[in-house]
């Protein structure tokens, strides 16, 4: 999708961090934004900040888990603003700990936001996107989580790899219809993330097996991995090339070659050192077609 001027952008999680980063990103292109919190007082202050930088934005209070509210987010931005084009489903929680010790409720939470508010997302705008038969663009916001892990927060890995999956089968299913889909997988980004976690938490979900990420009494600002993290607008203008490009991956940082060439090699090692079964092949060959990921593989890498 090249044109994006005065088309409409609906953005998930976009009251901080990497969501406002791309509010601000997309709006410095000429678009309309719709932003959409559950955090009112920050949503607030967002919309302010975009709207004295001349740009159209409106706030949307929605808790992405809601699926009722979608409907309604959904009929008010078109009324308002106008149909959606790009949708950015961006909202996410954080939970630090030794997978085990995840309690039944930090799953249902990390789960409910992370992947099912993506759900919901995909659900509320694919099929709108598709009547209106003007194309559009995806962008969904999982992690350097969904790639890999070195263990500790295995609520927030398996979201985010989930969320992977569900990017790349919308993408192969959107394309017909002239939609593209991006799964951004971000770095570290300067943002609210361990806060507003806390923050939008539910009081009556009880006990969590997280610890705290930045141990108590040391600056979030004096920590080597936020100070050297990216900013929101800067992954901003990344999704907005990766938007123009039609990439699959939008990834920030090249400093995860290492591990992703290791996990692909990881992967290779483990198949069965046996002859392949042309049978096989013959019998599988729709579910053995690589070109969604070939397609990129021969794409020029961003710069
Ligand atoms: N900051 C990083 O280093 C980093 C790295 C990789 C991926 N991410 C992902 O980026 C996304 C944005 O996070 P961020 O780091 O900018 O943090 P952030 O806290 O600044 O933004 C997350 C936003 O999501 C909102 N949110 C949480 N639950 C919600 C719900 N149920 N309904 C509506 N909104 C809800 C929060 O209020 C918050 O404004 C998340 O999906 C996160 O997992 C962040």
């Amino acid at each position: 999708m090249d044109d994006l001027r005065g088309k409409v952008a609906f953005i998930t999680g976009a009251a901080s961090g990497i969501g406002l980063g791309l509010a601000h990103a997309l709006a410095a292109e000429g678009m309309r934004i719709a932003l959409a919190d559950v955090r009112r007082d920050a949503l607030q202050s967002a919309v302010r900040g975009l709207a004295a930088q001349g740009a159209s934005a409106l706030g949307v209070d929605l808790n992405v888990v809601d699926r009722a509210a979608w409907a309604t987010a959904a009929d008010r931005v078109a009324r308002e603003l106008g149909p959606v084009q790009v949708l950015c489903s961006n909202a996410g929680v954080n939970f630090v700990g030794p997978t085990q010790d995840a309690t039944f409720e930090d799953w249902d939470f990390c789960l409910g936001v992370n992947l099912g508010g993506a759900i919901n997302a995909v659900r509320t705008f694919a099929p709108r996107l598709i009547e209106r038969g003007a194309g559009g663009h995806i962008v969904i916001t999982a992690s350097v989580s969904g790639l890999y892990t070195s263990g500790g927060s295995g609520c927030y890995v398996t979201s985010k790899f989930a969320l992977v999956g569900l990017a790349e089968s919308l993408r192969a299913d959107l394309a017909p219809h002239g939609i593209g889909v991006s799964v951004l997988c971000p770095g570290p980004v300067k943002s609210d993330l361990f806060e507003s976690t806390v923050a939008v938490r539910p009081q009556a979900l009880g006990a969590t097996g997280s610890v705290p990420v930045i141990p108590p009494g040391v600056r979030r600002e004096d920590t080597p991995i936020f100070a050297t993290a990216l900013s929101g607008e800067e992954v901003g203008r990344r999704v907005v090339r990766g938007i123009r490009r039609n990439d699959l991956y939008i990834l920030t940082h090249p400093e995860i070659r290492p591990v992703l060439e290791a996990r692909a090699a990881a992967l290779l090692a483990s198949l069965p050192d046996e002859p392949v079964d042309p049978r096989r092949v013959a019998a599988t060959e729709g579910l053995l077609d690589a070109s969604l990921y070939a397609r990129e593989a021969a794409k020029a890498p961003p710069r």
